[in-house]
């Protein structure tokens, strides 16, 4: 079904909301946002706890034109240079961490977390120094996603990270770029808070999902062994089949029709990304990994003016962790002691253990 009302979805704050699942109505809704609004505290038709909330006050949740100024802003600092630059640390940290990795450790732990959080210091160019109090920061920021009041841990990892971004001299790093922009301090400080937590999990979640993917499938694994042309491919492929953000959310601006469907104002529409993904009107053989299926128009960096500004990274690490992974991790690999829980946006790998043959 393509539309449908949600009651589960029903939540404190919401009177209703619209589920969506086709790939169609995906794209339509996240590429018409005069009527699909990202601004949650505007079109909401319920209150929204929101006051310390950066997201709430970050570009994800506006709309143009303010979007539009902002995105240019963090553009100028944010480019494909950016990422080419950070390629050699990502590559360096990659093969540090591999290098400790044994059958008994957590991936998660010893891999998959620590990457990202390591290529998001050294772009927001955070020093040595206080990189310990950067993953904690960035643990309890990301550990807000999905709560609906902000916790006390949350509101002091925010302050100390605006002391941080506002007072440190910015030597490397977007942070000089940004303050230099145009954006008000509180725009780099909430900008910084969203990178945290759109580029953390996502990223930790599709180094998880690649791992899985390819320890359940070994022939991909011995092919991309025999052709590493296939790792693009390969991660676009995991996206398409465990997209690391489910779905996403917009606010009906005025009442209309979707699919045939009508909706009032101020609904909640909830677009599930994960669902369009496996939509058979555009996925032959949708729910089948396939390394090498060419086109691939997965919808799960988003679509439309909030597409994800950190898929060229995201892209890059993966590839570089897959590359390096392919080095030093032989063989077959088998995956143990899986560890899940529930989320908002699908279900969280929280450990596992990797064994490959020596
Ligand atoms: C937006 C997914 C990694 C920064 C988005 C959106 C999606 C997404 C679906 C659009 C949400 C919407 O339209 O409501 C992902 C996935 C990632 C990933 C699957 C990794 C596998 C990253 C990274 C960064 C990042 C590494 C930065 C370091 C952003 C930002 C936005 C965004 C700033 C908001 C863009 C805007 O509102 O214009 N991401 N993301 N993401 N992402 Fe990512």
């Amino acid at each position: 079904m393509a539309v449908f009302s949600n009651p589960a979805r029903r939540d404190r704050r919401q009177t209703s909301s619209v589920f969506i699942t086709s790939h169609a109505l995906v794209d339509e809704v996240l590429t018409t946002h005069d009527v699909f609004s990202s601004d949650e505290i505007r079109y909401s038709a319920s209150e929204v706890p929101h006051r310390d909330n950066p997201v709430l006050h970050s570009m994800s949740a506006m709309d143009p034109p303010r979007h539009h100024e902002l995105r240019r802003m963090v553009g100028r600092a944010f480019t494909p240079r950016t990422v080419d630059d950070l390629t050699p640390s990502i590559e360096a940290c990659a093969l540090d961490l591999l290098d400790r990795l044994t059958p008994a450790s957590d991936f998660v732990a010893e891999f998959a977390h620590p990457l990202p959080i390591a290529t998001l210091a050294a772009l927001l160019g955070v020093s040595d120094a206080r990189r310990a109090d950067f993953v904690r920061w960035t643990d309890v920021i990301t550990s807000f996603f999905g709560q609906p009041e902000a916790r006390p841990d949350f509101v002091t990892a925010v302050a100390e990270l605006r002391d941080y971004l506002l007072t440190v001299p910015a030597a490397d790093g977007i942070i000089a770029g940004l303050r230099e922009s145009g954006l008000s301090p509180d725009e780099v400080v909430d900008f910084a808070a969203l990178l945290l937590i759109n580029g953390h999990e996502t990223t930790k979640t599709l180094l998880v999902n690649t791992v899985l993917c390819l320890a359940g499938h070994p022939a991909a694994l011995a092919e991309l062994r025999t052709d590493a042309g296939h790792i693009s491919g390969t991660i676009e492929e995991v996206l398409r089949l465990r997209p690391s953000a489910g779905g996403t959310d917009r606010f009906t601006t005025r009442a209309g029709t979707l699919g045939g469907q009508p909706f009032a104002a101020g609904e909640r529409v909830v677009v599930s990304m994960a669902a369009a993904n496996r939509d058979p009107a555009v996925f032959s053989e949708p729910n089948t990994f396939d390394i090498r299926r060419s086109p691939n128009p997965h919808l799960s960096f988003g679509h439309g003016i909030h597409f994800c500004l950190g898929a060229h990274l995201a892209r890059r690490q993966a590839a570089v962790a897959l590359r390096t992974m392919l080095d030093r991790l032989p063989g077959r690999w088998t995956v143990d002691d899986v560890v899940t829980r529930d989320s908002p946006v699908g279900t969280d790998v929280l450990s596992l253990r990797l064994t490959w043959s020596r």
